[in-house]
């Protein structure tokens, strides 16, 4: 029972979040509610003309008093009558179907309208999610919530509560109306209500935990496909695509086998709420024909209470697929919500003020950073780099130093002590303001599936095509790219495959040209460089430092012979193998060991 009420609380709870997600739709969900109350006289008039057809045109009642100002005449001639009936059936049957274009068409707005907003939210909250757990494996997760579970908020916040209540208040107008003609008809459609509401909570509870199954299943299971395909090449180098293809078919199985076993229990309840739905039909049926034997109701009554019962139970019918639809569309707003609570990589200081173009100076107090836990991969690194210093970086692969630089540039926080730009600790800058202040050419250069001048023009927006050239010809880049067919137009291919390692290499040194910012981050930039390019680069770099903060690590001593300051990493700490100052700058590196 415990357990019973906290699933309840639960459910409720994603409403109200679901509710307070759409805060600003709130008058355009009132409009909707709106109409959709307007649809319930519409439904009790329904089947009145065929009521006032059986009554008053082929028998022989007089007409009800809402009729009288009719013209006397018309009263007593049954043709007059019949046209009168077809008019009323006209405009009853012309409103129902306005009311119902009307009713959807501004859902269908809505619905749309808020999803697009809660999935502009979610793709933000996505990217400033951590950048380390996103990379790990978790970005595949959050596009496939982006794409499948942003519209959760539409199937909660308007298809839930709202069409509850509607089809409530139908219920309730359906029911009071036949207890003004006959009380006890109106007590057999209540009586075989409650059985279908029972059905219906007892559906509700076991279907969504099932619904959460097939959508584990299959977010695996398309995780499944991304990975392969992202990694294509290994796949097919080691010979593992028919490996790859049964994990993919288990995991997928497993999804179908969730998705026909939810299926089948809905089409249980299914047939459980048709019984009791022809029950209930066939016990007021055999009632009133007693009743219009017996003479204490007129046919067209009958008539009138039967076309109120077919469409009593499709109130309860849409309340009954409407509970399990929602367990699948609370399923997915929960899901969705989830990457909205995902805490950022890296929150943002609230109160901190802008800052312009950064001085350069790098200061680490005691840092120490852990990926895991138990394996610290930095510990108590302190480091004070002036600014226009040109740092290199060595260490054995592993060592850390992509951390250090990661912490540098503040994708992630370090877990003690500080670092600090210009005297200012990271934390303290706007992430915006912070980002502005490095060029960075990573380890992996990724590069965007467009152009190689939108590529480069990436790092400013607005930049000219003369000034992506400039760049392209500082990088070293500028000859290779016009020899291409199509040369600054040549689409590089998804993540700059079409490119050569060491093409993709001179693209981003561009990008970090172009960008023009006080520090400069060069992750190993001549790992996929020719020794004759190399030397290109290295002058390249070396114009591109002037005046500014540079941090290159490099494997190749050759790339840091501009380096004033060398710093090894190894053993979790940092040391200055080359204090700052010790020798005159662009003097050549001696490395012992
Ligand atoms: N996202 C991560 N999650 C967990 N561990 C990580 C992660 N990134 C790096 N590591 C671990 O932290 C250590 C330092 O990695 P880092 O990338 O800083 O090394 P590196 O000195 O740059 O090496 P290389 O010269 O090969 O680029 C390694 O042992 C690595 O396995
Ligand atoms: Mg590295």
């Amino acid at each position: 029972m415990a357990n019973r009420n906290s699933r309840t609380q639960h459910t409720l709870a994603i409403y109200a979040r679901a509710l307070r997600e759409a805060r600003p739709y709130w008058p355009l969900l009132a409009l909707v509610l709106l109409v959709g109350l307007i649809g319930i006289p519409l439904a009790l008039l329904a089947p009145l003309p065929l009521k006032l057809m059986v009554d008053n045109v082929l028998g022989a009642e007089p007409l009800p008093a809402w009729l009288d100002w009719l013209p006397a005449a018309w009263h007593s001639s049954p043709d007059a009558m019949f046209f009168v009936v077809v008019g009323i059936a006209l405009a009853v049957g012309l409103g129902a179907v306005a009311h119902q274009i009307g009713d959807w068409l501004l859902r269908e707005y809505v619905g749309e309208r808020m999803t697009l907003d809660f999935r502009a939210k979610l793709l933000g909250r996505g990217l400033r999610a951590s950048l380390l757990k996103q990379e790990a494996g978790g970005a595949h997760d959050t596009a496939y919530r982006i794409n499948m579970d942003a519209p959760g908020i539409q199937w909660t916040a308007l298809y839930g509560p709202l069409p509850v209540v509607v089809s409530l208040a139908t219920l309730a107008g359906f029911l009071y109306v036949t207890f003004l003609i006959a009380p006890a008809l109106a007590v057999i459609a209540l009586a075989t209500s409650v059985p279908l509401l029972i059905l219906i909570h007892l559906s509700q509870t076991r279907i969504r935990d099932r619904w959460r199954d097939v959508k584990e299943h299959e977010t695996a299971a398309q995780s499944i496909v991304q990975e392969t395909m992202s990694a294509l090449r290994v796949v097919t180098l080691f010979n593992r695509d028919r490996h790859e293809r049964s994990r993919y078919m288990r995991r997928a199985g497993q999804g179908v086998r969730a998705r026909l076993g939810v299926i089948r229990h809905e089409s249980l309840y299914g047939l459980a709420m048709g019984v009791t739905t022809a029950v209930g039909t066939v016990a007021v049926l055999y009632l009133g024909v007693r009743y219009v034997e017996g003479g204490s109701m007129s046919l067209g009554d009958l008539v009138l209470i039967m076309g109120y019962i077919a469409q009593l139970y499709a109130p309860i019918r849409t309340l009954g697929s409407h509970v399990t639809a929602q367990q699948r569309a609370l399923a997915s707003a929960e899901r969705a919500f989830a990457v909205l609570d995902e805490p950022a990589g890296v929150p943002e200081s609230p109160g901190a003020p802008a800052r312009g173009r950064a001085q350069g100076r790098v200061t680490f107090e005691e840092v120490s950073f852990a990926y895991e836990a138990d394996a610290p991969v930095l510990t108590g690194v302190s480091l004070d780099v002036a600014p226009g210093r040109f740092v290199g970086v060595v260490g054995r692969s592993g060592a850390g130093k992509t951390t250090l630089i990661n912490l540098l540039l503040r994708l992630m926080d370090p877990h003690h002590g500080r670092i600090l730009l210009d005297g200012v600790d990271l934390r303290d800058w706007r992430l915006d303001d912070l980002r502005r202040q490095f060029a960075v050419v990573a380890q992996d250069c990724t590069l965007l599936a467009a152009s190689i001048a939108d590529n480069i023009a990436y790092a400013r927006r607005g930049a000219t095509r003369a000034e992506v050239e400039e760049a392209a010809r500082q990088a070293g880049a500028d000859a290779f790219i016009r020899a291409l067919p199509q040369g600054y137009d040549t689409q590089v291919g998804e993540r700059g495959a079409r490119l050569s390692g060491g093409e993709r290499q001179r693209i981003a040194l561009a990008r970090a040209f172009l960008k023009d910012a006080p520090l400069l981050i060069l992750d190993e930039p001549t790992s996929a460089i020719d020794g004759t390019t190399e030397q290109a680069i290295v002058e390249s770099i070396r114009r591109l430092a002037r005046g500014r903060t540079v941090f290159t690590i490099a494997h190749r001593l050759s790339t840091l012979a501009e380096a004033d300051t060398l710093l090894r990493v190894g053993g979790g700490r940092v040391v200055e193998e080359r204090a700052a100052g010790e020798q005159t700058p662009h003097a050549p590196v001696r490395m012992a060991g």
